[in-house]
């Protein structure tokens, strides 16, 4: 069973189908959907729905671990977080989120990615993570700065974002291997 994780102010925990019209609400925002690889715009009716109903299986194969940012105390959905292609082989993950818009520049993706780092370091036995935006994306190359990770490349032109070649910024954090490695595939 995927477990809860609690930060100060957030309790990282499974989606539920009930959050899907909060999920659509939020990420069909196009401040929230524009600068990401895979949240589509417009946001269709029963696309929330069928992305949650992905995740108990994905986490059974360890191939992505879905989690809804919520708020301690007023239970409130604030954004998404996740590790994808995860691989035991090379002990790494790749981080990836979004924020609903009234909830920017509050510390809450920041805070919500060191949930989950230590979640990846304790508990999957990670030692590395990946983590990529839009060179352009100002708000996540901070969140992955403040989260320690450290600048290894710029790819120029190298996605086609929306009908526009752009550059993307990679970053990765190495964590400390633990004596039992990791074991998601
Ligand atoms: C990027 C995003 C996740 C940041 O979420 P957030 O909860 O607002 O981030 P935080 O509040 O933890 O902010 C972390 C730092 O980034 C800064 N920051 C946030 N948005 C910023 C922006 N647009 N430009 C510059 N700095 C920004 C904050 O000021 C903070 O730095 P500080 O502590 O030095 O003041 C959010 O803006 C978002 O969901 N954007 C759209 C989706 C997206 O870009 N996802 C990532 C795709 S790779």
């Amino acid at each position: 069973m995927q477990p809860t994780l609690a930060t100060d102010r957030l309790i990282l925990r499974p989606f539920h189908l009930s959050d899907a019209e909060e999920v659509q609400r939020l990420a069909g925002d196009f401040r929230v959907a524009e600068p990401t690889a895979n949240v589509p715009h417009p946001y269709a009716d029963g696309a929330a729905e069928e992305w949650i109903a992905t995740h108990a299986k994905s986490f059974e194969s360890r191939s992505s671990i879905v989690y809804a940012v919520s708020l301690i105390g007023s239970g409130r959905l604030a954004g998404a977080i996740a590790l994808s292609q995860i691989s035991t082989t090379h002990s790494r993950a790749e981080l990836g989120y979004w924020i609903g818009f009234e909830y920017w520049a509050q510390g809450i993706c920041s805070e919500a990615a060191r949930g989950m780092i230590q979640y990846a370091s304790n508990e999957l036995g990670l030692t590395r993570i990946d983590c990529r935006c839009l060179a352009r994306n100002n708000g996540s190359a901070r969140v992955m700065e403040k989260a320690g990770f450290l600048r290894e490349g710029h790819l120029v032109k190298h996605v086609n974002h929306r009908g526009q070649y752009e550059d993307i910024l990679v970053c990765g954090l190495t964590l400390p291997a633990r004596s039992n490695p990791a074991t998601t595939e």
